[in-house]
């Protein structure tokens, strides 16, 4: 999704500009920009469709100390240079904008009157022409900028230069996330600390509100009511240690086999020797838990799929658990029972629909808020009251695979923490956790045994090049990892795919069935095997193609009509965790013979910050 980099140096910004940009394009984007002020004092801006490299390639003559930087990905006007960011009024103000303007065509009419000219379809042209008819007034660019945000309904975060004032930057923030970043004789600005790894350490998070004057030696921010605020300076512990493909094809293959490893990590120093040590997550965890009756659980996408299997576990324990996606929650009416903890999940911390989510729930009467993330200095982190982390490691493929494995390790091990206050008082360990905290121990070992099927998964991916569509389907904990799967097929290969539960098949889905139309199957050794090879046989019958992950010792084989690969027996709870796995590997696999692009599939953004 949108990122912003921005520098007020003492040497030349645009190295540091793209290299930003590079850092940024995980997030997802259609087009890149800059705008530097050179020497002369004269507004350099450049842009292009596609990746930054093509910005980069019509950047080389561009050289100056201040300039702001832009990947876009589009929401109002199509992915065009013309509508790609820095945006510019009269060519002596340039403005990137993260986030959506609600106003603009309200503020366009007004301005169109005025006499300015518009050359895109963009909501953010009128962020620069209101600044720049500000300053026509007679507003220096602070003030011009404080102006037009106070006019401006909607979420940004803004990075402006304006040709009038060289040296000086200005930052604003309100529902999308910016950081300033320091170093010597120079400061940053940035959506994303990421953007900024290699040029600085020490950052602050502009509060909503807040706006700031940057300059090479100096900050200065402002809060909502224009008084000087002091923001905490934080030391990032990014480093660009995770960012290399390691002879990888790409990065969603490196992150698949990396899952022995996270799921090692995320377990590290939380298992005792039969239990969960639950102070490992922190000092607040136990007063949180004990406060605990109930869950509400919030999330998006793939974060939402581990909140579907979770609550399969949590109801096991005896603990009511609702789950719901961010977007409808938050245009819902709600009515919240006392000692109801609010869990929110997101890879990133940084999903607008769960950010709001969270926001809103904090008024509604929950007891705590807990959020489970892999991003440590994220947005849902600091607004959370509790933050388990799921210690996955950076991941950079859009399509979420170490990130969904870890975040169902964290909430499995959250629930066995709630289901001791439901089965006694909450401290003692009893033979049901022991036997958990085991299954969750040979867990890595397990994923080490499935990936090694990943040669006959090859030979089962050439059966869906030509396909159009697909369907999944799993039963109980393992319908939230078809649809998971089915998520992840569609991202990256474009196959259309539907998961259902399998019992539901004879309800109308049956209806789709034919030799064109493979069916993926999880077929785990658990109490609705059965059930599921009698849903398979509905299939079977119809002339379908089936190709099962199937437990050895389900009594399911290959033959005809079906292909069987066999996954090694395993325990009941931790079988979600396994059994995505191939289903990941399918899809990575369909995609690489489809030839699209897998690490950043399009449409999509790793980074999800608009409605
Ligand atoms: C996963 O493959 C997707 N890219 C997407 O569904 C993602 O899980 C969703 O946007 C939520 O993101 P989050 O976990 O960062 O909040």
């Amino acid at each position: 999704m949108c990122g912003i980099v921005g520098a007020a140096s003492s040497r030349d910004v645009t190295p540091i500009l793209i290299d930003g940009l590079k850092r940024l394009e995980y997030r997802g984007y259609d087009s890149a920009g800059l705008a530097v002020i050179s020497s002369e004092e004269e507004l350099d801006l450049r842009r292009s469709v596609g990746r930054v490299v093509n910005l980069e390639k019509i950047s080389g003559s561009v050289s100056g100390s201040i300039g702001v930087a832009h990947t876009r990905w589009a929401t109002h006007g199509r992915p065009a240079e013309h509508n790609a960011h820095p945006h510019t009024s009269s060519s002596q103000v340039a403005v990137v904008h993260n986030g959506i303007i609600e106003n603009h065509q309200d503020l366009r009419a007004i301005q169109k009157e005025q006499g300015f000219p518009f050359s895109s379809e963009t909501d953010t042209e009128v962020i620069v022409h209101q600044i720049d008819w500000h300053m026509q007034q007679g507003k220096d660019l602070f003030k011009a900028v404080q102006s037009t945000i106070s006019e401006l309904h909607g979420a940004y975060g803004l990075g402006v230069v304006s040709k009038q004032e060289p040296g000086v930057l200005i930052a604003a923030r309100s529902g999308s996330p910016l950081l300033i970043g320091l170093g010597e004789n120079e400061n940053f600005i940035a959506s994303d600390m990421s953007a900024l790894i290699p040029v600085s350490k020490r950052y602050m998070v502009m509060e909503d509100g807040d706006i700031a004057r940057v300059t090479s030696d100096s900050v200065e921010i402002f809060d909502a009511s224009g008084n000087p605020v002091e923001r905490k300076i934080i030391v990032s512990t990014l480093s660009d240690d995770e960012t290399e493909l390691e002879g990888f094809a790409h990065f969603m293959k490196k992150e698949i086999h990396e899952q022995t490893r996270a799921i090692t990590e995320t377990l590290e120093g939380r298992l005792g020797s039969d239990s969960v040590l639950e102070l490992a997550f922190g000092e607040q965890a136990r007063e949180i838990f004990d406060a605990t009756k109930e869950l509400k659980i919030i999330a998006c996408g793939t974060s939402y799929y581990a909140a579907s299997v979770a609550r399969y576990w949590f109801e096991e324990f005896g603990i009511k658990c609702d789950i719901e996606i961010a977007s409808e929650y938050r245009y819902r009416k709600h009515v919240v029972n006392p000692g109801t903890l609010f869990l929110t999940i997101s890879q990133s911390g940084e999903t607008l629909d769960t950010m709001a989510a969270l926001e809103m729930a904090k008024t509604l009467g929950y007891s705590n808020t807990l959020c489970i993330c892999n991003v440590p200095e994220s947005s849902l982190v600091r607004a959370s009251d509790l933050t388990i982390f799921t210690h996955a490691g950076r991941e950079i493929g859009v399509a979420s695979t170490k990130a969904f494995t870890t975040q169902l390790v964290t909430l499995l091990m959250v629930a066995i923490c709630l289901r001791r206050r439901m089965v006694g008082d909450g401290r003692s360990i009893d033979s049901m956790e022991t036997e958990i905290v085991q299954e969750l121990r040979s867990l890595p070992k397990q994923i080490e045994t499935v990936l090694d099927l990943e040669e006959q998964i090859i030979a089962m991916s050439k059966h869906f090049g030509t396909k159009e569509h697909a369907l999944f389907l799993g039963r109980g904990a393992h319908f939230p990892i078809a649809m998971e799967g089915a998520l992840k097929l569609k991202e990256i290969s474009y196959i259309h795919a539907e998961a259902y539960a399998a019992g539901e098949l004879k309800h109308g889905p049956l209806a789709l069935i034919d030799e064109d139309m493979p069916v993926v199957a999880v077929a785990p050794n658990d109490e609705l095997l059965e059930k599921l090879k009698s849903n398979l046989e509905e299939v079977r019958a119809r002339g379908g193609k089936l190709f099962v992950f199937a437990d050895v010792d389900s009594g399911l084989v290959t033959d005809e009509e079906t292909m069987v690969i066999n996954v090694a027996p395993v325990h009941s709870h931790i079988a979600p965790v396994l059994y995505v796995v191939p289903l990941q590997l399918l899809a990575y696999h369909v995609a690489l013979i489809k030839g699209t692009d897998i690490d950043k599939p399009r449409n999509l953004a790793k980074s999800v910050t608009v409605e």
